[in-house]
């Protein structure tokens, strides 16, 4: 088997054969297939597509590079969420804790933001003294005593996915199906969950512009979970505008707090409870009430518990930019539009995200928003507020903004407000 036979099969629209698929993710994890053999290969997939058995088999390859995870040795049913990726997308820091708070335990394997989405990870770490890397020995303690542990991937669990991501991101390799659809399910595969809630957005911030790629890609992975003995569902949820009122990592983790203390944003509390009820239910855990959970403070209790066993102090304030600029409504009229995809560059080159992945990010940078697609707005008043330690950002990221801010005369804007949910 050599790695051009397998790229020109694909390249001519061609089906790739089970051994050519196993070998090549397997001479890739080892080094043998190069980076710009992957990178043809991964465009190719990405112009031509694969069908259903193929993308089952790259996912099994892609499991089989690395090890599995087992929970079977806990006392409580595992559940985990997936997003696909957005722009103020911090559910999972209010919806692990308080799932776990309901009875499940929730092993959630996080990542980092890279481009114009944020991450999991890179939002936790702006609260002091908090790890995000733990062993195996270590994710299972917090996971039985605290109940949810939010934690990066352990080098060993699909190591053709880290190699290959980091690759199809700098390929523009990223919003293939297939691709995407493997990635996700063969981390959550290996990982050993019992149950998965995907979380595939759709919208301009996200990787599925439209509605029809994004039920595509949910039904494609809900049918590789379920391949695999794992219970998989999935929401689509919007995108077209920032979930919440942040975009940026300790202005989203202080969000989440909110959200944990009983208030914060609807859109975010909503999207938090619609998500619990899915993992409660694919869990079995059908008589749990997630909202009373985050009513009485159980959630917020096992919030502080899970940041303390990594080492973090929910107590310690959080990091603030040293410089806010404010962006005023330019008209009066109802706020029809502000794009997802324009807050999120806007606080990636605040400093909030990365452009390379080794670069650092600045933990109080990101982008307040004080008004929502709905609101009446008046010329002059605030709209959002701009956050970063290195002011001359501001220019660059005020550039991005342009084309995302509609607002039009009240009389002729029709009434908007809508769902996260969209289905
Ligand atoms: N998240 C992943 O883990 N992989 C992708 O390909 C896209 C989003």
């Amino acid at each position: 088997m050599d790695a051009i036979s397998v790229i020109r099969t694909k390249r001519d629209r061609g089906r790739l054969s089970d051994q050519q698929i196993d070998w090549v993710i397997d001479a890739y994890t080892r080094g043998v297939v190069a980076d710009e053999q992957m990178s043809a290969l991964a465009m190719a997939i990405l112009l031509n597509g694969m069908d259903r058995a193929e993308i089952a088999r790259w996912t099994a390859a892609m499991i089989a590079s690395g090890e599995r995870m087992d929970f079977s040795s806990l006392p409580r049913p595992t559940a985990d969420k997936h997003s696909t990726g957005g722009v103020g997308d911090k559910i999972t820091l209010p919806l692990a804790p308080l799932v776990a708070a309901c009875g499940a335990a929730v092993p959630q394997l996080s990542g980092r933001g890279l481009g114009h989405t944020g991450g999991t990870l890179d939002k936790l770490e702006s609260i002091p003294g908090w790890r995000a890397q733990l062993t195996n020995d270590e994710m299972m303690r917090v996971l039985r005593e605290v109940g949810a542990v939010v934690c990066a991937a352990g080098d060993g669990l699909a190591p053709a996915d880290k190699k290959l991501y980091a690759l199809r991101d700098v390929t523009g390799t990223v919003e293939a199906i297939p691709l995407i659809a493997s990635s996700i399910m063969s981390k959550k595969i290996a990982e050993g969950t019992g149950s998965l809630v995907l979380d595939v957005k759709v919208g301009s911030g996200a990787f599925m512009k439209n509605i029809d790629d994004a039920r595509e890609l949910a039904r494609t992975m809900v049918g590789l979970g379920t391949d695999h003995g794992v219970k998989t569902v999935a929401l689509l949820t919007g995108m077209s505008t920032p979930l919440g009122l942040t975009a940026g990592n300790a202005l989203e983790v202080r969000e989440s707090v909110e959200v944990l203390a009983g208030g914060g944003p609807a859109d975010v509390v909503e999207l938090t409870l619609a998500l619990a009820r899915e993992m409660l239910a694919a869990a079995g855990l059908t008589d749990a009430d997630p909202a009373k959970a985050l009513a009485d403070g159980s959630a917020m209790d096992v919030w502080r518990r899970m940041i303390a066993a990594q080492g973090g102090d929910p107590d310690a304030p959080l990091p603030v930019a040293r410089e806010q600029h404010v962006v005023t409504a330019p008209a009066s009229g109802v706020l029809t539009e502000l794009d997802a995809y324009a807050v999120g560059v806007a606080a990636w080159r605040l400093g909030a995200g990365r452009a390379r992945k080794e670069d650092p990010v600045q933990a109080g940078a990101g982008v307040e928003l004080h008004a929502k697609p709905g609101d009446v707005v008046t010329a002059g008043a605030p709209l959002l507020t701009l956050h970063t330690d290195t002011p001359e950002r501001f220019a660059y990221a005020l550039q991005a903004l342009e084309s995302g801010i509609t607002i039009a005369p009240q009389d002729a804007a029709s009434v908007y407000g809508p769902s996260p949910i969209v289905l």
